[in-house]
């Protein structure tokens, strides 16, 4: 980052005494948090609390995250855990009214497109409080998806839009919101940057787990529209098809999928491996070593194609289109024998992530300072 000087100086003392909220809840969001708080943390003049709603609370989903991130404890964990939309929404309403009531920040600050950038966006809005959102502007153009409603929600009512690659800002655009938009990069990337090396020092995942690089697929799967029995079944079923031809396929576990694979008594075969979700460090890691990743994630998605590995999307749309339109990533559904072929063209193919790839991706996600881009602009704004 470069140093702070003169004029600017002066304009960061005038908001000294600002306050900063983040609401964050689920898992990929401390990801995002991490790169932000540190670039708060590093202009050192604003108080910055942090509010976790508590919709992620498995040690493994959550407290793993802050502590390999190195994030402070929250000021505040709401506790509302699982429920239906409306439950889950309805108490992390109820619970940040009175966390903003309280700390009464200048700001909030939301991210992504769960239940609780939903929660954080109502609740901040309604008390009059400005919001600005991290990572705006994503589309899946899918109104069954719970994500889209949060998005469509979040961006309308929010005041302050961090759109993270020039698609996302042009969709803010379309739906007439480009004067509360900036283009700042993808704090995922940021994240990416700061903690692969990191990894590679100090995880021994690849070792746990007797993985050997370019050798396996990493499988991750969460989705509702992938987490009905029947289409789990399915799913299940096609990756059978990819072992079946001769890949290993390692596949850490959302709870949610648990549930259902547990409810379907699946015995995967040899060669499918079901474990628990892995912690940060130790899933980037294990996305860089992977010949292919199979996922219905969206951080995922972007993950792979920042670590140069190539990935195919079980799902019939992605916000992140840049990445079908670069080549490194493809849609596919659950039929084994489609699957298992994309995996094999893929296996087969040249090595697309070449350095003209690096540019490419750099000039969709930004060049890893999203996060110091979105700390400057809320000090400007907040004046
Ligand atoms: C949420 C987000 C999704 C994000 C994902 C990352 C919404 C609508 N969805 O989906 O956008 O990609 O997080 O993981 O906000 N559970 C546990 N322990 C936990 C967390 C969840 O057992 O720590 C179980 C519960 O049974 C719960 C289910 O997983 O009902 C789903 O959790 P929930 O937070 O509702 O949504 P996710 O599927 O995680």
């Amino acid at each position: 980052m470069r140093p702070i000087r003169g004029r600017e100086l002066i304009e960061i003392a005038m908001v000294s005494s600002a306050k900063i909220a983040s609401v964050v809840g689920a898992r990929p969001q401390f990801v995002k948090l991490a790169p932000v708080a540190q670039a708060l943390d590093e202009l050192g003049v604003i108080e910055h609390v942090v509010v976790h709603t508590g919709q992620h609370y498995d040690a493994n989903m959550s407290e793993t995250f802050f502590d390999e991130l190195e994030l402070p404890a929250p000021d505040q964990n709401l506790e509302v855990g699982s429920g239906t939309h409306a439950d889950q929404t309805g108490k992390m309403l109820t619970g940040l009214e009175a966390f903003f009531d309280a700390e009464r920040p200048d700001v909030v600050v939301s991210y992504g497109d769960t239940n609780s950038t939903l929660a954080a966006t109502l609740a901040a809005t309604k008390l009059h409080v400005p919001v600005a959102h991290i990572e705006s502007g994503l589309r899946s153009f899918n109104r069954e998806m719970p994500e889209e409603i949060n998005r469509l929600v979040a961006d309308h009512c929010s005041d302050r839009l961090y759109a993270p690659t020039p698609t996302s800002l042009q969709n803010l655009g379309n739906e007439g919101l480009s004067n509360r938009a900036i283009l700042t990069g993808d704090v995922m990337f940021d994240a990416v940057l700061r903690n692969i090396s990191i990894a590679r020092a100090k995880s021994s995942v690849i070792d746990e787990l007797r993985v050997s690089h370019g050798q396996f697929g990493l499988v991750t799967v969460h989705r509702p529209v992938n987490t009905g029995p029947g289409d789990l079944e399915n799913l299940l079923g096609a990756l059978e098809t990819v072992v079946g031809s001769g890949l290993r396929l390692i596949f850490p576990v959302h709870p949610r999928t648990k549930a259902v694979i547990n409810e379907l008594q699946y015995r995967p075969p040899k060669g499918l491996s079901l474990i628990d979700p892995l912690p940060y460090l130790d899933n980037i890691l294990m996305i860089e070593a992977a010949a292919v990743v199979i996922t219905d994630s969206g951080g995922v998605q972007k993950e792979a194609a920042f670590l140069s590995t190539p990935c195919i999307t079980l799902r019939q749309e992605t916000e992140w289109t840049e990445t079908i339109e670069l080549g490194i990533n493809q849609l596919a559904n659950n039929d084994g024998a489609a699957l298992a072929l994309a995996v094999a063209d893929l296996m087969a193919g040249d090595d697309v992530f070449d350095q003209e790839m690096k540019y490419k991706l750099e000039s969709h996600y930004g060049t890893g300072n999203a996060s110091a881009v979105i700390a400057r602009d809320l000090i400007e704004w907040l004046q």
